[in-house]
């Protein structure tokens, strides 16, 4: 089967970038957001981010009106029944996922795919949840997903192969470069990424340096793109922690094991970018 539309479930920073990929490369999206105002913010973005592009002369004016218009938002769960895959992007707790699974499974089509965006959740739990684990996968895109080209594409014990080759085929028609990768905690790149972001806190949290200057070194030491702070803020620190929690759940490994100073700035509201304080202000 080939992928021609596109249900997303979860109009967060994942939810947007993943509708304006799938959308910029020819397919309809249809995207549920459980709040209308949150649906049309998150369309008004991507109309914006599409125009930046439009300027830097990445895209004419005509591909922007066409991507725009294959996009279609929605409250109604039910909207998603016809779609060929459906990619979940809400919040990382498995117990909201896997209720979000059961649903979708009573509401889709039965070649429906269902995947899932999750960074370190077990695949299988989602997928035991409906009545087709065959055609569950995760399907995990980078932040920000217009601009990065990896997508890890995650195998529970069960998924099919046709399951796995469909997901593939559309994650390349979206111009991306898939790898695959066991139903692991972390995947690859969260794997090796979160420890490292975790010992940056630790790091912090023992006056070592100041966030400013471990941020300095990692970009000027490392030739890294951004410091870990810059980095947690983008990610958000809500995410990240789950993503620790997750990892720490599954391996027990003290390097997972949050940092106090993550916990405490959760519970405070500093999540990052999008709530325009977390490491840094965001607020100019
Ligand atoms: N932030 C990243 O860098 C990143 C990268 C790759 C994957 N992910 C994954 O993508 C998913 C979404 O992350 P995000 O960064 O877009 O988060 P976000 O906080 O920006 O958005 C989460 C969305 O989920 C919605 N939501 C919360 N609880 C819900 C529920 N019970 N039912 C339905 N919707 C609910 C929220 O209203 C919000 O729109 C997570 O699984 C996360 O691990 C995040």
């Amino acid at each position: 089967m080939t992928i021609k539309r596109l249900g997303i479930v979860g109009s967060g920073i994942m939810g947007s970038g993943i509708a304006e990929v799938a959308a910029r490369s020819g397919h309809e999206v249809i995207l549920r957001s459980r709040q209308q105002e949150t649906a049309d913010a998150m369309l008004a973005g991507m109309e914006k981010s599409l125009a930046k592009q439009v300027e830097r002369g990445k895209l004419t004016a005509e591909e922007q009106a066409d991507a725009v218009s294959r996009v279609t938002v929605t409250t109604d769960l039910g909207d998603l029944a016809e779609c060929d895959l459906v990619i979940e992007s809400i919040v990382e707790d498995l117990h909201a996922k896997r209720h979000l699974f059961n649903e979708l499974d009573r509401i889709c089509g039965e070649d429906t795919i269902l995947a899932t965006n999750t960074s370190t959740l077990p695949v299988i739990e989602m997928a035991m949840e409906t009545g087709r684990p065959e055609r569950v996968c995760g399907l995990h895109f980078f932040n920000p997903a217009p601009a990065m080209p990896l997508v890890e594409i995650v195998r529970p014990l069960i998924a099919s192969d046709d399951t796995m080759a469909e997901v593939r085929a559309f994650a390349e028609a979206c111009g991306k470069s898939p790898v695959e990768v066991k139903d692991r905690a972390g995947f690859i790149v969260n794997a090796l990424l979160f420890p490292y972001l975790n010992n940056a806190v630790r790091l912090l949290e023992s006056g070592v340096a100041s966030k400013e200057d471990i941020d300095a070194a990692m970009k000027g030491g490392c030739g890294f793109p951004m410091g870990p702070f810059a980095l947690l803020d983008l990610v958000g620190l809500d995410t990240s922690l789950s993503i620790l929690e997750a990892l720490y759940e599954e391996f027990k490994d003290s390097n997972y094991a949050p940092v106090p100073l993550l916990r405490r700035m959760v519970t405070a509201e500093l999540l990052g970018r999008k709530t325009k304080r977390g490491f840094y202000d965001y607020h100019k």
